[in-house]
């Protein structure tokens, strides 16, 4: 018999994210009795990486904005393989959201007349981003996390939840999890249990995610019996530091680009403007001299014109441009590209817009950023792809299991927008928290399984008792470095295929590591539990990659530069786990009403 704890609640919440936090706090509001789970402390989630800003159509800095704009460039970035449902729900609801925050304490910037601020991000035809400097996310979490620890929600900090608990029906009914610190085992009955586990970019060996980001959740829905859908589509952030080493990755917020600053190669040529696609021809500046006087009109506070430098191109878009300068040799120094905001606005400005990045640069790699250009490249951001729910209530295909935030799937599409993915989390994180809620009022709480905890807690157990394998650490790098060799930004059908054999390998080598037995603060242990994560949801991740014979968005095949304008425009692959076999199928994707395609501009749709 294996010594472990047990709680009763309504809903759990599995993460203290914008999601998470958002979703307990409606949770706790409808008067259930609610928990958080979360891997790391409170207060520290991959949240606070989304630097720049939350997308809402607030229309405080240009009043040509609305709904129907933001749901428009959301179905556009995406390349519409979005849910159009939930992008429409996103579109209208994100405004008020964000005066949400503000109510509760949030410290928005300003513009002169004393309204929340709004800069530009890519793909977004007007200045749409709420933002407080370049820390945004850390704000939304601040303010997210007073609310919650007010609002009554227990928190279980630095606890990694392993299973999740299922009545013989599949409903979901509870989870096990561990304790970081000490290594002991819990386990929650629960009414309804949301997701809010954030990405899975650590799976990349350059990337912008925390450490928690080893694809927890998606796991634990893939396990359960969830579908999964989007998973090939995985954005590469165009800007991440590339020097020097120690910091590769780490976020350069695209609030540099929405300020003004510029991309250029070793010749010092502005690439963008080469790179424009026909889908956004038109949307664009075409010529420097287009792009300065849009400066010009941003500094003075003008309704700027709507053809925006095309360094505001999507993130898909300038991720693979920055990548091809490499490739061709017109590189940075260290492999990236030059990003200049010093030549574009004055140095009061630069420190007063992005202090976070002036620090950032100052102090990681020595630059100063308001005399200097920065180095940057591609870095593993976001997975589009996650767990499939229902657009109103966030509940995923299997009874009782929720999910909201990057771990849900359905907004984005093939492609996200910078800045929709802070109103994302708070739009159906509260969603999420009020549907679970609901569902829990109904019902009693359910009864668990000892045997089904305990077989959960031997396998946790297991590596501690294992002797003689590799070190998880040493797997979990080469597992990183495969992924970004053969699934990273540009794929092929021979590198895909060798990493689904490779996949193989490594799971077997997961399943034999060692990470010695102590349970106190043992980071091997712990990595050794989060491979098996990472090992499935890469494989989901290169299994849809490989299936879908296009480039679209987040996804790119050498070998099919070009979107479909077939099947594959309208085509969602699904994922599941089977019998313990992870199997995939295409499904058609839902069209827009007819209202809503009409607000589409699809006529220089791409496919
Ligand atoms: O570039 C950024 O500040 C990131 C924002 C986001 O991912 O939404």
């Amino acid at each position: 018999m294996s010594e472990f704890e047990s709680y009763d609640y309504d809903v759990i919440v599995i993460g203290a994210g914008g999601a998470g936090l958002r979703a307990a706090i409606e949770s706790s509001r409808q008067g259930a009795n609610t928990a958080i789970i979360c891997k790391s402390l409170l207060g520290k989630a991959h949240t606070v990486m989304a630097e720049g800003g939350a997308a809402a159509a607030l229309a405080n800095v240009d009043d040509r904005d609305g709904w129907q704009t933001h749901f428009k460039d959301t179905m556009k970035g995406g390349k519409y393989l979005n849910n159009w449902r939930m992008a429409q729900i996103h579109a209208k609801e994100s405004a008020d959201r964000i005066r949400e925050l503000e109510q509760w304490g949030a410290v928005f910037d300003r513009t002169p007349s004393g309204l929340i601020n709004q800069r530009n991000f890519g793909g977004h035809t007007y200045p749409r981003l709420a933002h407080v400097g370049d820390s945004t996310g850390l704000e939304i979490i601040r303010t997210l996390q007073e609310k919650g620890i007010h609002s009554g929600v227990d928190v279980y900090m630095e606890y990694t939840v392993s299973h999740l608990l299922q009545d013989d029906d599949g409903t979901c009914i509870g989870c096990v999890a561990y304790n970081r610190v000490d290594g002991s085992m819990h386990a929650y009955s629960a009414k309804s249990i949301v997701l809010a586990t954030g990405g899975i970019t650590r799976c990349w060996s350059v990337c912008s995610g925390s450490w928690e980001y080893t694809g927890d959740g998606h796991a634990l829905a893939l396990n359960a019996g969830a579908d999964l859908i989007d998973m090939e589509f995985v954005q590469f952030h165009p800007t991440g530091m590339v020097w020097p080493p120690s910091v590769r990755g780490i976020l350069v917020t695209e609030g540099v680009r929405g300020e003004g600053g510029v991309l250029k190669n070793s010749e010092g040529k502005r690439f963008m403007f080469d790179n424009v696609p026909d889908m956004f021809k038109g949307d664009h500046a075409e010529t420097e001299e287009e792009a300065t006087e849009w400066v010009r009109q941003v500094v003075a506070g003008e309704k700027a014109s709507v053809r925006r430098p095309p360094e505001l191109l999507t993130r898909d878009v300038v991720a693979k441009a920055i990548n091809k300068e490499v490739a061709e040799g017109r590189g940075s120094t260290h492999g990236g590209a030059y990003l200049d905001i010093a030549t574009q606005r004055t140095a009061e400005e630069i420190i007063a817009k992005l202090p976070s990045m002036h620090h950032q640069f100052m102090e990681l790699a020595g630059v100063d950023i308001t005399k200097e250009p920065m180095e940057v490249g591609p870095t593993a951001h976001y997975v589009m792809g996650g767990v499939r729910v229902d657009a109103e209530t966030q509940e995923s295909t299997v009874s009782g299991l929720y999910a909201a935030g990057e771990v849900a799937s359905g907004l984005h599409g093939a492609n996200r927008l910078g800045g929709n993915s802070l109103s994302d989390l708070i739009v159906f994180g509260k969603r999420a928290g009020e549907h679970a809620a609901k569902r829990a009022a109904s019902l009693e709480q359910p009864t668990l399984d000892n045997a089904a905890i305990e077989s959960a807690i031997a396998e946790n157990l297991a590596p501690l008792a294992r002797e003689g394998g590799e070190n998880p650490g040493k797997v979990y790098d080469e597992l990183r470095e495969m992924m970004q060799q053969k699934v990273g930004i540009i794929r092929t059908k021979d590198d895909l295929e060798t990493a689904i054999t490779d996949l193989k390998e490594f799971k077997d080598r997961v399943s034999m590591t060692s990470s010695g037995s102590s349970m106190t603060y043992n980071s091997g242990w712990h990595q050794a539990l989060d491979l098996k994560n990472m090992v499935d949801i890469s494989h989901v991740c290169t299994l849809a990659a490989l299936t879908r014979t296009e480039s679209r968005g987040g996804h790119t095949r050498d070998d099919f530069p070009v979107p479909d304008k077939g099947m594959w425009s309208h085509t969602t692959n699904v994922l599941k786990k089977e019998n313990g076999e992870i199997t995939i199928h295409q499904e058609d994707l839902e069209q827009p009403p007819e209202e809503l395609e009409k607000l589409l501009d699809r006529s220089k749709k791409e496919a």
